[in-house]
């Protein structure tokens, strides 16, 4: 204000100091100006001048003038005797280092008068000037990108700021200096500070790297300056996995057995996720379940180790199998890899199975092919050797390894053949068992020991109330004995006929006349047929007819000897007459005896006229028939199921039926009789 009052003071006061001036023009500025007014560049160095006053007057020391600066402390100075202007202080247009501006007053003096001191207002003024480098904000910078993120996505800001006035001192261009990995991230636009991808970037590849970053001003010249991005890219999972090698090759060993691990070149089977920050784990199988081929090996999952299975041995190799690797967190990273197997050397010769077994009906005819004994490889030729020779006697293999039957066989003598084989091609060999199982055929069907039985059964021993008939209901009539010729064959029994129910046939051939039958028994003879059917299959079966005599009280005496043939009748009846006489005479005799102990038993003797309740010699030995049951029980004896035919006295009814001699008779026990001889006297 004072300053303007002063420029104003001067104005009024002009005509009178121009008329002065006329006289004395000293302190005057030359250009008429009131003001001295400078313009500078902020970095003009202290203690250069900036300037010249233009005053009137010489400053020097023999001079008219004494030039000073009013203030104290200013940041300009006037050397003495001069009309210079020094610089004192630093300026700055951004006032950081000194101040932008500066207004100083300079006093004139003139020397040898008293007039007042002349003020010249001094300005100076401060241009900007390029003297700030852009500042890098957060440096040094580091950014993790994805190598998934695709080129323009942004990776981070990087700004730096100029502290130079607006302007091109302060605008800041950014880029990135060509270097190694520098084109993989970029500036947006040199004027924005934001970082993109500028490239994919794949990790397998760069995992890190450092950039170099310039921020420059538009200052003539420019000032810059350089900071560092450091770049760590991130795996993601965008790689398959990798098998170390793309083809291997297995040698099947020629004794290779299930389980056996191969050893696979150029090394073991492995891969590797090629994700390697992520490498996830893997697991192996066998690509391709279809292929037949797929079936000869298993492939460990955790391992990748390759296992022969059980269908490698006998395999047609070479082959190829596909084995896959895939992600375990993610089926659709796999990766595949062959493997070729092939045999170690030439193949051994072998029998495709360790047993060989036929089973074959014992009727098969001499010729009949058996068994084959397959080998591989199918070379010729090949020769067949038997553990024992007992098999020649018997079978026969041919070139080819075909059993085949020469004599026929029996399974009634032996059921089963067992040998080793051994198949040789002149420089390997092998063996395997060979079993031969005999089929048992029916052919035989059962054979009743007779083609007639007759038996003899008296009744009055079923109707004791002491004998075991009363438990069983049963009363014994005889056996009938059945043989089969196929060992193996069980027979069943049964009757048939009308009188078929009065009787009863355990599995043993036994018959039994039951109880309740003697109540409705209206025959003395007794028909009936016997069926023996074996258990083979088809069953075969044989049937013989059976008669039953029963005597006892009430059939005692009924009927003679029965015929088995009309040519025997005669001479049956001759018999049966002899057999009478004899009956009358052991009747007689009989008599005798029972008068004779009356008679004793009257002389005081208490014995019974019974025999004695001994039992009678119940089992009738077949051939002794004559010699026994003749004498005393002839009656009961008449199961005809002995030798001895023809020989002897038979008894009543020791109807031989043709039995074979080879078989001993069976001694049969029956209930005797304990018949009261004299009971009737
Ligand atoms: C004043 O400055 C000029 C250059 O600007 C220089 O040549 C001269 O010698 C200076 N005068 C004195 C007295 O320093
Ligand atoms: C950069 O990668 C190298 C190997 O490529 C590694 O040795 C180094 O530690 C990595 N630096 C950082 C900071 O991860
Ligand atoms: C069978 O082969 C083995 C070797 O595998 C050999 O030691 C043996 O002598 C051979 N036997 C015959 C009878 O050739
Ligand atoms: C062969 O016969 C033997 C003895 O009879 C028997 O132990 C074996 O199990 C049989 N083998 C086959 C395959 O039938
Ligand atoms: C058949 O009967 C006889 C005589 O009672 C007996 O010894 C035999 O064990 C019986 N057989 C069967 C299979 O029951
Ligand atoms: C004897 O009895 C049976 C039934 O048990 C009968 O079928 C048959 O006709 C009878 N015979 C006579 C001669 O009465």
């Amino acid at each position: 204000m004072a300053f303007l009052l002063r420029i104003a003071a001067l104005a009024i006061l002009a005509p009178s100091v121009r008329l002065q001036a006329i006289q004395d023009s000293r302190c005057y500025l030359m250009n008429g100006g009131a003001v001295e007014s400078f313009f500078i560049s902020e970095d003009t160095p202290v203690g250069s001048v900036i300037g010249t006053l233009s005053v009137n007057g010489d400053p020097s020391p023999s001079g008219d003038i004494s030039l000073s600066v009013q203030e104290r402390d200013a940041a300009l100075r006037i050397p003495a005797g001069s009309k210079n202007l020094t610089l004192a202080r630093a300026l700055d247009r951004e006032q950081r280092a000194g101040p932008a501006s500066l207004y100083v007053n300079v006093r004139c003096d003139r020397r040898g008068t008293t007039d007042p001191s002349f003020i010249i207002p001094v300005s100076v003024r401060v241009w900007d000037v390029n003297d700030n480098a852009p500042e890098w904000i957060g440096a040094p910078f580091e950014a993790r990108v994805s190598e998934l993120a695709s080129v323009g996505s942004r990776v981070l800001a990087a700004p730096a700021r100029d502290a130079d006035q607006p302007g091109p001192h302060a605008t800041v261009h950014y880029v990135v200096l060509p270097g190694p990995h520098s084109e993989f991230i970029g500036f947006a636009n040199e004027l924005d500070s934001t970082l993109v991808v500028k490239k994919p970037l794949d990790y397998e590849r760069v995992r890190n790297f450092t950039l170099t970053l310039r921020a420059q001003d538009a200052g003539t010249p420019p000032r810059y300056s350089d900071t560092q991005l450091t770049v760590r890219v991130l795996d993601a999972d965008d790689q398959n996995p990798k098998f170390t090698h793309d083809h291997y090759t297995a040698l099947v060993p020629d004794d290779v057995q299930e389980g056996t691990i191969l050893k696979t070149s150029p090394g073991p089977i492995s891969a590797a996720d090629q994700d390697v920050g992520i490498n996830a784990p893997l697991y192996y199988a066998v690509a391709s379940e279809a292929g037949s081929s797929a079936a000869l090996v298993r492939v460990e999952r955790e391992s990748g180790r390759v296992a022969a299975a059980a269908a490698l041995r006998d395999a047609d190799l070479p082959a190829t199998i596909v084995i896959k690797a895939t992600q375990v967190d993610n089926a659709d990273r796999y990766a595949l890899a062959a493997l070729e197997l092939s045999r170690a050397a030439p193949r051994r010769v072998r029998f495709l199975r360790r047993a060989f077994a036929a089973r074959v009906r014992e009727d098969a005819a001499p010729g009949a092919l058996l068994l084959a004994l397959h080998t591989a490889p199918p070379q010729a030729p090949l020769q067949f050797y038997v553990s024992d020779k007992s098999f020649l006697d018997k079978f026969a293999i041919n070139s080819a390894g075909e059993v085949l039957l020469k004599k026929s066989l029996d399974y009634e003598t032996t059921d089963s053949y067992n040998y080793q084989v051994m198949v040789t091609d002149g420089v390997s060999n092998d063996t395997a068992t060979v079993n031969i199982t005999v089929l048992n055929v029916n052919e035989w069907e059962p054979r009743f020991r007779f083609p007639h039985y007759e038996f003899q059964l008296d009744t009055d021993a079923m109707e004791d109330e002491d004998s075991d008939v009363a438990a069983s209901g049963l009363g014994a009539v005889g056996r009938l004995e059945v043989h089969d010729g196929d060992r193996a064959d069980s027979v069943s029994l049964t009757l048939r006929g009308t009188h078929a129910p009065l009787f009863y046939i355990n599995d043993s051939g036994e018959m039994f006349l039951r109880r309740e039958a003697l109540a409705t028994m209206n025959s003395s003879v007794l028909h009936v047929v016997a069926t023996a059917v074996d258990s083979g299959d088809p069953p075969r079966q044989t049937s013989v007819p059976v008669s039953v005599r029963v005597v006892g009280r009430g059939w005692g005496a009924l009927g003679g000897a029965r015929g088995g043939g009309g040519t025997r009748g005669a001479a049956l009846g001759a018999l049966g007459a002899a057999l009478a006489l004899l009956a009358l005479l052991v009747l007689a005799l009989l008599l005798y005896i029972c008068r004779r102990r009356r008679r004793r038993s009257k002389n005081g003797s208490a014995s019974a006229l019974t025999l004695p309740p001994e039992k009678p010699p119940s089992a009738v030995g077949v051939g002794s028939v004559g010699s026994t049951g003749g004498t005393r029980n002839a009656v009961s004896a008449g199961e005809a199921v002995g030798s001895g035919e023809g020989g002897g006295a038979r008894g009543l009814s020791a109807k031989r039926v043709g039995g074979r001699q080879h078989h001993p008779g069976r001694l049969h026990r029956q209930p005797g009789p304990r018949r009261q001889w004299c009971a009737s006297e």
